[in-house]
């Protein structure tokens, strides 16, 4: 088994250590916030002098900077920065330099689940940086979820958690909206949610309306058929779903944005081709 120290100590953090203690690991525990540890010190944990005080140390924060705000001056000589917290890819880069700079080495993740699924076997990581480090401690970290390693770069696990979230967040608030307007003519969320799921679910499929993979294939060729959808098509079709929020007296800065994306991808000539072409106009904003 092996020591791992925890730092930051929020809902993810806390379950971290908790996870790593039932894992049988000896962990220690940092938090700004000293008192937070008291929980987890009950549990077997114990209490790290410094954030730096251990040669495994797995962050998870609200941001970078409070890694370095953490470990201040500290040297890291030999040690390994598993930082889980959330920036941008860019930001993650400049910390693997400031790692390197005081002797450590950073692997940079992005977890996918929330707190209650930390170590259960739908958990998967995004981790990067040096492959052998993350090979040396993947039977450690394999008790928070599974690892997924995307490559060296340090910033390119974070540009994996973040396309993930897009897809979360845009997809759960267009359900929000969705919601919303069915609400004004009295249609309960819980009667509209059963279709929601479905179109989750086929959308993420293998069938007619498993778009998921039919646009990374279209993507990845460079051509988007357009004969039985157009754009054109659907930049008409989502100009009426902004109308029908509007006239439902929901808001609509999400749709309308959509829409303008739409109608510029159909202004720029391509509105006879299918939805997929709207990514070229993603591209080049
Ligand atoms: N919660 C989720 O479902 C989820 C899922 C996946 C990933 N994440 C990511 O995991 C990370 C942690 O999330 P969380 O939900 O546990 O809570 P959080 O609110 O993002 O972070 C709380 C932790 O950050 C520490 N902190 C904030 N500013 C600090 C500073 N300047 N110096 C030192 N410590 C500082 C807090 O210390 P104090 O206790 O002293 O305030 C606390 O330990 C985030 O980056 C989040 O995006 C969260």
């Amino acid at each position: 088994m092996s020591q791992v120290t925890v730092v930051g100590l929020g809902p993810m953090g806390s379950k971290m250590a908790e996870t790593f203690l039932a894992a049988g690991h000896e962990v220690a525990v940092w938090n700004r916030t000293a008192s937070k540890a008291e929980p987890l010190l009950a549990k077997g944990a114990r209490r790290a002098n410094t954030a730096a005080d251990g040669d495994l140390l797995v962050v998870s924060q609200i941001s970078y900077q409070a890694m370095y705000d953490s470990l201040g001056d500290a040297r890291l000589d030999g040690k390994v920065v598993v930082n889980l917290s959330s920036d941008t890819p860019g930001e993650l880069r400049r910390a693997a330099e400031w790692v390197a700079g005081r002797g450590g080495t950073l692997i940079t993740g992005g977890i996918m689940v929330p707190p209650p699924a930390i170590g259960l076997p739908m958990a998967y990581t995004f981790y990067s940086g040096p492959e052998d480090v993350v090979d040396q401690h993947r039977g450690t970290l394999e008790a928070l979820s599974k690892v997924t390693y995307v490559g060296p770069d340090q910033g390119l696990a974070m540009m994996f958690y973040q396309a993930q979230l897009l897809i979360f967040w845009s997809s759960l608030t267009s359900h929000m909206h969705a919601m919303a307007m069915l609400r004004t003519a009295g249609v309960s969320p819980l009667e509209f949610a059963p279709f929601a799921q479905e179109s989750f679910t086929q959308l993420g499929g293998d069938g007619p309306m498993g778009f998921v993979k039919s646009l990374a294939e279209e993507f990845a060729a460079g051509v988007y058929p357009g004969e039985l959808n157009s754009l054109h098509m659907q930049a008409v079709g989502i100009g009426h779903a902004v109308e029908a929020l509007a006239e439902a007296g929901v808001e609509t800065t999400v749709p309308e944005a959509l829409k303008r994306l739409f109608e510029r991808a159909d202004a720029e000539g391509r509105g006879h081709e299918g939805l997929g072409t709207v990514i070229e106009s993603i591209r080049k904003p």
